[in-house]
């Protein structure tokens, strides 16, 4: 949500700024601004809209100077407008700053401040701390002192950089919204998210809650809150520039769905020895999870899905397993004690209500592990553990290779528990044989375009039902949210055997109902699938290929390649992102940029 970006070099800074804010849009495109500074001027250029609003607006006289800060805005506080729009000043221009985050305790602040005088132009939060900033300036502190003071008046989550006029600095700091810096050779980089800036380095420096920067072109500093000095060790990042790029597709997402072959095989490649220990975590070599006897899932959107799905894999293997939903459980926590697992599941290692969850169990004897795609993650810092899913970086703001990542994951985990816990037990080689062969029936999905002609066919319906039972069920919900998600059209998720205890009800021949079925129970999927055809509603069904009761029973079905029942759900899950994706497509929707979403959700 909101993403910032800096450059501290000797080149003019407004190009990389507008680059690495345009690499930032997944996190918000309401309004984009940039703020130079050269010596003793100070320009700020914002527009309501996304990045290219922004371009345009600055193409004829662009501001220059090698010093600068970027923002592109997902709202929390006040509509998308220009006024809105970050970077924001004081009452002198003197200083500008870009915030991601809320600060909770603004309005106490600006009535404080307006009562010293100060005037504002924004319905922001974020506005109150230029102009804190600039009292401590008057008050006689240094630019350094005076960012800090600052800072330690606010209350509630953030990242934020300042510049200040005469000052050939950054001025930055974190808490519970993400900052990294980036170290080039001849520039300095800080930003939200590393994709911003990969093309420029791969060397970073994750910063910690209470980290306060000072960027300057041949210089980072790091400091806490009083002023003393923190070392924090540069870490290489292994994405690549290309990993972040659209490479000839349209969409990220359309890229990313296409590219989910290669992640699975990263996700899984060394971590399954069918004929030895199962399951290989470099990270946690066998009996790591003996003393485990229940885990506990938080996470939120498509990681949940996920974690329904994991639950599942944790349930047949005689692991008691529950999925929360991490912003209730943030409120109201399940009772743990030591013997309890805490699994955030979390693409970005960011999300608030994920890390809120985390944090309502950090007191207890629970062990937390953090499941993520991001190195250097809050959420993969503040648990006890952390295992990566190794997707690459996932830009598009619909997650897609991700959740194909997270499962495989779970899985591991799951197989890795289960033999943990019983010393006699031996992997199950048809399940660690049957997630290797993933990718390459994948592979076949992808090439296919069944998926697209049905979206063509189905396009024009007015409700969309996804059903499906066991590792079924959780791919239903996923589809439907992928479905409103980037088609905006009305989707709902069910398991399968739910529809007749009221959602049949909204079910017409204006409808159409999209059938998961995996190789298991699908006889009983199937009466559900007669239920809706009496109502008159079309059926999708996507169905293994040797399920040939479903294609007799169907109006149209989706053939998969023939997979172990508990990984096909894998195979249809692909199917319909597919499907979202062209139906999606077909309506003309910004599909990388969906609306009021952001990619990465820092606010609860
Ligand atoms: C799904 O397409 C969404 N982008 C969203 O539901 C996302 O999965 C959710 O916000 C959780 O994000 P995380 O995995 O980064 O925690």
């Amino acid at each position: 949500m909101c993403g910032i970006t800096a450059y501290v070099g000797s080149d003019d800074a407004v190009d990389n700024l507008l680059t690495t804010l345009t690499n930032l849009e997944y996190r918000g495109y309401d309004s984009a601004g940039v703020a130079l500074l050269d010596g003793s001027d100070l320009d700020v250029r914002k527009r309501e809209g996304e990045t290219d609003r922004l371009k345009e607006a600055v193409s004829e006289h662009p501001p220059s100077g090698p010093i600068g800060i970027g923002h592109t805005r997902w709202s929390t506080h006040g509509p998308p407008s220009d006024a809105n729009a970050h970077p924001h000043t004081d009452c002198h221009g003197r200083v500008a700053v870009v915030h991601n985050g809320i600060i909770e305790n603004y309005e106490t602040l600006r009535d404080d401040l307006r009562a010293r005088g100060h005037e504002f132009t924004s319905d922001t939060d974020s506005e109150v701390v230029p102009h804190l900033i600039s009292e401590r300036l008057a008050a006689g502190s240094d630019p350094e002192t005076a960012f800090r003071e600052s800072i330690a008046q606010l209350e509630g989550s953030y990242a934020i950089a300042a510049v200040i006029r005469g000052e050939d600095a950054v001025f930055a700091t974190r808490s519970g919204s993400p900052l990294v810096v980036g170290l080039g050779e001849t520039a300095n980089y800080l930003a939200s998210d590393v994709p911003a800036f990969l093309e420029f380095t791969d060397r970073v420096i994750h910063l910690d809650d209470g980290d306060f920067a000072v960027v300057r072109p041949d210089d980072v500093r790091l400091t806490d809150v009083d002023g003393h000095a923190v070392h924090r060790a540069p870490d290489t990042v292994e994405w690549t520039d290309g990993d972040a790029d659209k490479s000839g597709y349209n969409h990220y997402m359309h890229k990313e769905i296409h590219e989910q072959p290669v992640a699975l095989r990263q996700t899984v490649r060394g971590r399954t020895d069918p004929t030895g220990d199962g399951v290989v975590f470099e990270e946690f070599p066998p009996g790591s999870f003996d003393d485990v006897r229940e885990v506990v899932f938080v996470a939120c959107g498509t990681s949940y899905h996920a974690a329904l799905y994991g639950q599942a894999m944790l349930r047949r293997r005689g692991v008691p397993a529950t999925a929360a939903l991490a912003s209730e459980f943030a409120t109201e926590p399940h009772p743990v004690d030591e013997g309890t697992l805490v699994v955030a599941v979390t693409q970005s290692g960011e999300t608030a209500d994920t890390l809120a969850a985390m944090r309502a169990v950090a007191d207890t004897p629970a062990r937390t592990l953090a499941v993520t795609n991001v190195v250097g993650s809050t959420a993969a810092r503040e648990a006890d553990d952390a295992l990566f899913i190794r997707a690459g970086p996932e830009i598009g703001v619909a997650a897609t290779k991700t959740f194909s990542s997270q499962v495989a994951t779970l899985g591991l985990l799951a197989e890795r528990l289960r033999l943990d816990n019983d010393p006699d037990a031996t992997p199950d080689e048809a399940f660690l044989d049957g997630l290797q062969a993933i990718p390459e029936a994948l592979e076949s999905i992808l090439g296919d375009h069944h998926a697209e002609r049905v979206a063509n066919a189905y396009g024009a319906k007015e409700s969309y039902f996804f059903i499906g039972r066991g590792v079924g069920f959780p791919v239903s919900l996923e589809g439907a949210l992928k479905f409103k998600e980037i088609t905006y059209e009305h989707a709902e998720g069910f398991a399968a055997g739910e529809l007749k205890h009221g959602p049949l009800a909204l079910v017409t021949d204006n409808s159409v109902v999209t059938a998961v079925f995996t190789g298991q129970n699908d006889e009983k999927t199937l009466h559900n699938v007669r239920e809706v055809q009496s109502r008159g509603a079309p059926v999708v069904a996507i169905a293994p290929e040797s399920a040939t009761e479903v294609r007799r029973a169907a109006d149209e079905t989706i053939e998969i390649p023939d997979a172990h029942p508990e990984l096909s759900g894998l195979l249809s899950n692909v199917v319909l992102q597919l499907f979202s994706y062209h139906a999606a497509e077909l309506r003309g929707r910004p599909i990388d940029k969906p609306r009021n979403l952001a990619k990465s959700v820092t606010v609860e």
